[in-house]
């Protein structure tokens, strides 16, 4: 196993894999690609995205791949948030600070009940391009294109929306940059400081009915960084400061092999278009493009996992993306639903004791447990949604919890599809929304994300498994 861990001098010992170049990926079959029209100008696009600049560092990715290591070891716990896709025309202040102050509120939540430090990853700053299982879209005798995220072509139902086309791309790593441009002069302006949680207030929640609990939760962090500060005579130095880190699916690989930059006096290859990419499910064939292109860049890498994941390709993705062992390379994303992860992820964990290997662990509740319902009541009746269930979804994190309890492995981190706003999309939860509640705010264009009350309570709930465990 590699020593390297973090940034040290060691980093320079990894280079590039053999026979591998950013676009060595175009050698093989790849998933989930949009055919552009005109090639010529998709060209074109692909020359200026690889001279813009970039958005995020190196030295950034080694802190992220070093506090990834400590959660897999147990050191930390990792949470990764945020919507299902991001749209463009949600790129304002008011979503993005939003999305902060959920994940803030629920890591404070987290770092209270498994008093452990929580690492941010958002599912944000270029969560635009989406995996379909259909490519093509049927409405009343018309098909066109699937909607594949904003990266890609626009959800309006008509030919033109639906086309897609290259300049989107160059837009999506603009809406990047200003995602990220703005979290960084709210993390720098004081905006995270845990002295001031009142910050991160929303304020619809005044009637949430988890108020008073998370209130207690602040009030009594707010007196151990008290007590630490007096008791040291200075301020909690780093504790007074909060990282975030970007994350998105790495899915159209046009757009990752422009952002993948070599660094001075480091070797390798690095995607500086986000902290961490993941590969899903649909694309995580071993001999495919999408682990091609992952096998030679050091991001630390999500490889999300479900019911239809193959164990064998599963033990030979691993030896192709992370040959060495890498502290933190690996974060496995596990998401088999309520009803199977009983069955599935058992023999998963299993299969990663037996090689040996150090990943992180983490369960996505969302991706096995959504369902569509009919709307039965309202203005909106007749209408199919896409849901899931509180109860799903908190059922699989317990039962996850269990297994890896039980397996002598460890649970190190939770990944949700969430969003600050008040949507209705997510049933159950405090407010006891039902089916016939989904058409009052469902605002997706893709998956059903949770709200902030039913987000905050799922952090309350994991906080108290996790302090039952280790407290
Ligand atoms: C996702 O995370 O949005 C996604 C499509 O997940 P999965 O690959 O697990 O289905
Ligand atoms: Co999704």
């Amino acid at each position: 196993m590699s020593q390297e861990s973090g940034i040290t001098s060691s980093d320079s010992d990894h280079g590039h894999p053999e026979n591998w170049a950013p676009d060595s990926w175009r050698g093989c079959t790849t998933l989930q690609q949009p055919t552009y029209r005109d090639g010529d100008h998709a060209a074109v696009v692909y020359e200026r995205l690889r001279r813009i600049p970039p958005l995020v560092t190196s030295w950034e990715i080694e802190a992220l791949r070093k506090q990834l290591g400590e959660a897999a070891r147990g050191e930390r716990f990792l949470l990764q948030g945020g919507d299902c896709a991001e749209r463009f025309d949600e790129c304002t202040p008011d979503h993005i600070t939003s999305k902060l102050k959920i994940l803030l509120q629920m890591s404070l939540v987290l770092v209270h009940g498994g008093s452990r430090p929580v690492t941010r990853v958002g599912r944000f700053a270029g969560q635009y391009a989406k995996p379909r299982s259909a490519s093509e879209e049927t409405r009343d005798g018309v098909t066109l294109p699937s909607y594949r995220g904003d990266n890609v072509n626009l959800p309006g139902f008509d030919q033109v929306s639906r086309e897609p086309n290259p300049d989107l791309l160059l837009r999506g790593h603009e809406c990047s940059a200003l995602t990220l441009n703005f979290i960084r002069a709210l993390i720098d302006g004081g905006f995270a400081d845990l002295h001031h949680p009142e910050y991160w207030n929303l304020g619809f929640v005044e009637h949430s009915p988890l108020r008073a609990q998370y209130e207690h939760i602040v009030s009594s962090i707010g007196e151990s960084l008290r007590f630490m500060e007096t008791i040291s005579g200075s301020q909690a130095g780093q504790m007074n400061r909060v990282d975030f880190f970007s994350s998105h699916e790495a899915l159209l690989l046009v757009y990752e092999s422009a952002m993948t930059r070599q660094v001075p006096r480091r070797s390798g290859w690095w995607n500086l278009g986000t902290h961490m990419p993941w590969v899903g499910v649909r694309t995580a064939e071993p001999d495919g493009g999408h682990v091609e292109y992952l096998r030679g860049i050091r991001n630390p890498i999500g490889v999300k996992v479900g019911p239809a994941s193959d164990l064998e390709k599963l033990g030979r993705l691993l030896d192709i993306l992370d040959p060495e062992d890498e502290p933190g390379r690996i974060t496995l994303i596990h998401r088999f639903g309520a009803k199977e992860v009983g069955r599935c992820l058992p023999p998963v964990l299993d299969m990663i004791k037996s090689t040996g290997r150090t990943v992180l662990f983490t369960c996505d509740p969302m991706h096995g447990n959504t369902e569509t319902v009919e709307i039965k009541s309202g203005a909106a009746m007749g209408r199919k949604v896409k849901t899931r269930k509180f109860g799903h979804i908190l059922s699989e994190l317990e039962q996850a919890f269990d297994i890896h309890e039980r397996s002598g492995t460890m649970l190190g981190g939770v990944h949700f599809e969430l969003t600050g706003e008040d949507v209705t999309e997510c049933t159950g939860g405090a407010r006891g929304l039902v089916d016939d509640d989904l058409a009052t705010s469902y605002r997706s264009h893709v998956d059903p994300r949770l709200n902030y009350d039913q987000a905050l309570e799922m952090a309350m709930l994991i906080a108290g498994r996790m302090g039952r465990t280790h407290g």
